[in-house]
């Protein structure tokens, strides 16, 4: 006869099972039989295919909600001289947010309640409303820290997910050495309870870094289970919050919010006058259905839930030994913001003083193995000619912008997503006060004509130089390029930038900075806000009482070819777009851009 339970081991068992909340220790993948539907597709740079579960989603958002979200932003479209029931079909409009630290994501998260059809401030000025009316929303590094807070919140307004009641993004917590209120708490706490879910994972059989303890660090600012309260507590803190969950969340399948991609880079040799690493180097991205690359020497991607699975040309090496639980929300941020590698170029950090704070040191790791993320390689065995870590069983990623282009315009480029329209939403720190010149930009035209011809669309027209980018005054307002171009996209590009209104700036902080006061937040938020509805006026001080409109022309232009005849450009948005685009014939100067203040107001860096 077995040996009985007993009531008491029996209702404990009961009251654990029912209980099952979340812990530190939910960071480890887990093993599971592998599904019999195959893991991994490959396709060519000429014949690309999207996961049917994207095509399907953008099929549907932009037949059930977008044409009553561009009905919302631009009515019939008479106020900008358009009838919009003319077109047979609108433009698809994408939105990058840029890396750059706590700024990047303060600053993109200013932007984003600006174009929120949720704000009314911003609905009146007429730019809220293109959120609305995108059908992507790519985020890398700083910014895919904003990704995640409105992906994994279920899509919050800005000001409530960053300083609301969700608990806020928490950054008057130092990220690496937060204090606590009275300042009296052992900040050896919360590097234990890192520690535990870090450990979790490498007992499970993955090899640890300090990829994984910055991961962890981030979950407690972006995934919303932690607040001032718990901060200090050995409760999940998001641990266990998957990235391909946000295909299940509700907001996703009614389809109310744009399809997010996540830009990560391969690790490489980073070129020290530029701070950057080669460009040909793939580039992957990470949807809430799969990890992939459209770049021509790679064209494969990977089912997101079973990443982490040991796979061989695609194929699992143990069909009872698949992974789920890799793509940790915290992990796939802090992947796409790992500056460790750079900074360990740069010798700017002590590695053993990293690894002490964020992580176990590995025996025998080097330095160089300890600073990036690991993931293993999906792709190992495929693309053998052409693929550089074919033969490689993990695939070791660092940041999104390392390879120098900050802002995440790879994935919204890729020619099958046939992307119209994309606001560069750029806080990147190029400039000796922190502002964007135009850098990134560069990088990326760069790489895509050097390399990828076949798989993505090129950008427009731009400065050829960051020489000419800031002597004209293009890091100081919005502009639009290539207005006048059929064969590319249309670029709105909003650089971070001092307040039109002459006023000391705070959204330029060092993106060393990783611990803001909660007024300083509020302020960054208001000033990006302000501008981002504001547009400007050459040679003053104000405001554009028309720039929401010509928001609007710049967003919806490329409607007007989706017709049997082209419809011609209204007069009104050809106004709009003498003063807001690039033209190389009508070179603008920063000098039409008086008083604006450069320097930072803000404290000097804590690093
Ligand atoms: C478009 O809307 C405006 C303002 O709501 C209205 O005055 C105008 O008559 C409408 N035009 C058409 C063609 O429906
Ligand atoms: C709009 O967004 C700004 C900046 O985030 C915020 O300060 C303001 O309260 C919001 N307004 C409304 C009406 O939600
Ligand atoms: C961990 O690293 C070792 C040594 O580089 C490697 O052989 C092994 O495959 C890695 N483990 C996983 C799960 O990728
Ligand atoms: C902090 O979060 C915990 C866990 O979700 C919750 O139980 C607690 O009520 C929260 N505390 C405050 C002050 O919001
Ligand atoms: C990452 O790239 C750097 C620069 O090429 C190299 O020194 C380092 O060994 C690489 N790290 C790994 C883990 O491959
Ligand atoms: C040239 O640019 C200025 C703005 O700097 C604008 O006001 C003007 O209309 C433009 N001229 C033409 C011909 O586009
Ligand atoms: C676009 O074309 C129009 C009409 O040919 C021209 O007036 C305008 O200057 C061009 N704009 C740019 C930015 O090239
Ligand atoms: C610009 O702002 C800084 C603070 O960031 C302030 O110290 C300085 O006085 C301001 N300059 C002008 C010209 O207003």
């Amino acid at each position: 006869m077995a040996p009985s339970l007993g009531f008491s081991h029996v209702l404990a068992f009961v009251l654990l099972a029912v209980k099952s909340s979340a812990s530190l220790s939910d960071y480890a993948p887990t093993l599971t039989d592998c599904p019999d539907s195959p893991l991994v597709r490959t396709f060519t740079s000429t014949s690309q295919v999207l996961n049917p579960s994207e095509s399907n989603f953008v099929a549907s958002r932009e037949s059930s909600i977008i044409p009553q979200s561009w009905q919302s932003w631009l009515g019939n479209g008479s106020a900008i001289g358009y009838d919009t029931t003319a077109f047979s079909g609108f433009a698809r409009v994408g939105i990058a947010i840029s890396g750059g630290g706590y700024r990047a994501s303060q600053f993109g998260a200013g932007v984003i309640s600006a174009l929120d059809a949720r704000n009314a401030t911003a609905v009146s000025a007429g730019t809220g409303g293109l959120l609305q009316v995108a059908t992507y929303l790519s985020g890398l590094s700083g910014g895919s820290w904003l990704t995640a807070g409105l992906y994994m919140n279920g899509f919050p307004m800005v000001q409530d997910m960053v300083l609301g009641s969700q608990p806020g993004w928490l950054l008057q917590e130092d990220l690496l050495e937060p204090a606590g209120s009275d300042g009296l708490i052992d900040v050896l706490e919360y590097y234990d309870a890192i520690d535990r879910s870090v450990d979790a994972k490498a007992n499970a059989g993955f090899n640890v870094t300090i990829g994984d303890g910055w991961a962890r660090a981030l979950s407690y600012h972006f995934l919303s289970e932690t607040n001032l309260s718990n901060f200090f507590d050995t409760s999940s803190h998001g641990a266990g919050q998957l990235w391909s969950q946000i295909s299940n969340a509700a907001f996703f399948t009614n389809h109310q919010a744009p399809f997010p991609l996540v830009v990560l880079d391969s690790n490489g040799t980073f070129d020290l006058t530029t701070e950057s690493i080669p460009l040909d180097l793939p580039v992957y991205e990470v949807s809430p259905f799969e990890f992939s690359s459209f770049d021509p020497d790679v064209s494969a991607a990977a089912e997101l839930s079973y990443i982490g699975t040991s796979l061989f040309q695609g194929v699992p090496v143990d069909n009872a030994a698949c992974v789920t639980g890799f793509d940790q929300a915290g992990f796939v941020i802090g992947t796409s913001s790992n500056i460790f590698a750079s900074l360990l170029f740069a010798d700017t950090v002590e590695v053993e003083l990293l690894q002490t704070l964020l992580g176990e040191p590995i025996e025998g790791e080097s330095p160089e193995e300890a600073v990036v993320s690991k993931w293993p390689n999906p792709f190992r065995g495929l693309a053998s000619s052409t693929f550089v870590d074919s033969s490689n069983a993990e695939l070791q990623l660092i940041d999104g912008g390392s390879n120098g282009e900050g802002i995440p315009l790879n994935p919204l480029l890729v020619k099958t997503r046939e992307v119209d329209a994309i606001v560069a939403v750029e806080g990147s720190s190029d400039t000796d006060d922190n502002w964007p010149n135009g850098l990134s930009l560069l990088f990326s035209a760069e790489r895509l004509s050097t390399l990828l011809g076949d798989s993505h669309q090129q950008l427009p027209e731009l400065p050829s130089s960051t020489d000419d980018f800031v002597a004209q005054g293009l890091n100081l307002r919005p502009t639009f390029f290539g207005c006048n171009s059929t064969d590319t996209p249309l670029v709105i590009f909003i650089p971070n930038s001092p307040p039109f209104t002459g006023d000391a700036p705070f959204s330029n902080a060092p993106t060393t900075q990783v611990q803001f006061e909660t007024t300083e937040t509020q302020t960054i938020l208001d000033q990006t806000f302000i501008n981002t509805i504001g547009g400007y006026v050459p040679n003053t001080n104000s405001p554009d009482p028309n720039w929401g409109l010509c928001l609007q022309c710049a967003a919806i232009d490329r409607s007007r070819l989706k017709t049997t005849r082209t419809i011609d450009r209204s007069s009104f948005c050809t106004t709009c777009f003498n003063q807001y685009c690039y033209n190389p014939s009508n070179i603008t100067s920063s000098s039409e851009l008086p008083n604006r203040n450069l320097t930072y107001a803000g404290p000097a860096s804590s690093l």
